[in-house]
């Protein structure tokens, strides 16, 4: 078995962050229409594909393509320099190309162990920063700062500031886990084991930027059943546009997976949601982040430590079922993968299929006075 390393002594570059992700899909137009109430804006359409941006001056952060099939194509990540792109170029015998779409720079294309394209990019157009409005003011019980004020419930989607982190469902943890380790300079913040054997089985990565803190999580590498996008978050401002954010996607008749709560690991208030063609995007705020002297955390992994606070873990969030697809997949990966194996698949299902909360879908009866 492969062992995973949480920081490698010598990356062959540090990527400064996740830049976008690239979409595949067959209803361009449909597409379009729940990005912009999920709060992100256009920045550029074309025939084919549409760049969609955040209050950030970034280009973009999401790239919608047309396509046959509905596919998360690629992941994006922003080297801290050309020097970098250079560097890595020659580490795996290619090229560094220009990146012949709206928002230019150069780029890397790598494909990861798993066949995912991974495109390192530096150099993309910077726009002016769009306004956004003001974080909210905050009374404490011996602090009212607002007076005479209420707090504003103005409906509208959340305003996307930036792509946060990506998550990667993987069948070989740690020798994907390793690739980016060592290929980015990601370190590990935080690593869950398996409670039957303590193999690890989920790592979050952040950026090594020095001193310079990154945000607890940029890519995040999970063990599963087979290779996969789990989900795509995006910053906004604090806990009422995560929660205004899921009013106005649901009143637009779209579907929320999973919110409003707060994390443990990251420490994010998040909401889960899916876009229309069921891959799931989160909305977060006030999340961690670390510089590179944090040292690895490790945690006995489990459902109960996915959350501190909210609404019960529902059934659908981790999908244990075994669709045909899936068990094609499944069946390929124990044939051909050293790393993936029936026993640490199923200590997986019985560790992530528990349940959250020892009290969630009891029946109880309202108390009354004696
Ligand atoms: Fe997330």
């Amino acid at each position: 078995m492969t062992e995973f390393i949480p920081r490698a002594a010598a990356p062959v570059i540090k990527v400064a962050d996740v830049a976008y992700v690239r979409f595949a899909r067959r209803d361009l137009g449909r597409a379009e229409r729940y990005f912009l109430d999920f709060g992100l804006r256009l920045s550029v359409r074309t025939d084919n594909a549409i760049y969609l941006r955040g209050v950030l001056p970034q280009h973009h952060y999401v790239i919608v393509e047309r396509a046959e099939r509905d596919a998360f194509a690629a992941l994006g990540l922003r080297a801290a320099s050309p020097a970098d792109l250079r560097a890595l170029a020659a580490a795996h015998a290619t090229q560094v190309q220009p990146a012949d779409e709206p928002g230019g720079g150069e780029r890397v294309r790598l494909q990861d162990p798993a066949g995912l394209a991974v495109e390192v990019v530096h150099g993309m157009e910077q726009l002016p920063q769009l306004p956004y409005r003001a974080p909210r003011v905050i009374n404490l019980p011996g602090e009212k700062r607002r007076r005479n004020a209420p707090q504003p419930a103005t409906p509208g989607p959340a305003e996307v500031f930036r792509l946060g982190h990506v998550v990667l469902q993987r069948q070989e943890f740690a020798r994907n886990a390793n690739w980016y380790v060592r290929n980015f300079g990601l370190i590990a913040s935080d690593v869950e084991l398996l409670p039957s054997t303590t193999e690890p089985l989920i790592a979050f990565l952040r950026c090594d930027r020095g001193a310079d803190p990154a945000d607890h999580h940029s890519v995040v590498i999970a063990f599963g059943p087979e290779d996969a996008f789990d989900h795509a978050a995006f910053e906004t401002l604090d806990l009422d546009a995560v929660g205004l954010g899921a009013e106005w996607l649901q009143r637009q008749g779209w579907i929320k997976s999973w919110g409003v709560e707060r994390h443990i690991l990251g420490s994010q208030i998040f909401c889960y949601h899916y876009d229309p063609s069921g891959f799931a995007v989160e909305h977060y705020a006030d999340g961690d982040v670390f510089d590179a002297d944090a040292p690895t955390r490790y945690h006995q992994g489990g459902v109960s430590g996915l959350y501190a606070w909210g609404p019960d873990l529902p059934r659908h969030f981790i999908d244990t079922g075994m669709s045909p697809r899936r068990l094609a997949n499944v069946v390929r990966g124990l044939r051909s993968r050293e790393e993936f194996t029936l026993a640490r698949l199923l200590a997986a299902k019985r560790a992530y299929g528990a349940k959250a909360r020892p009290w969630a879908g009891r029946p109880f009866r309202k108390p009354r006075p004696d």
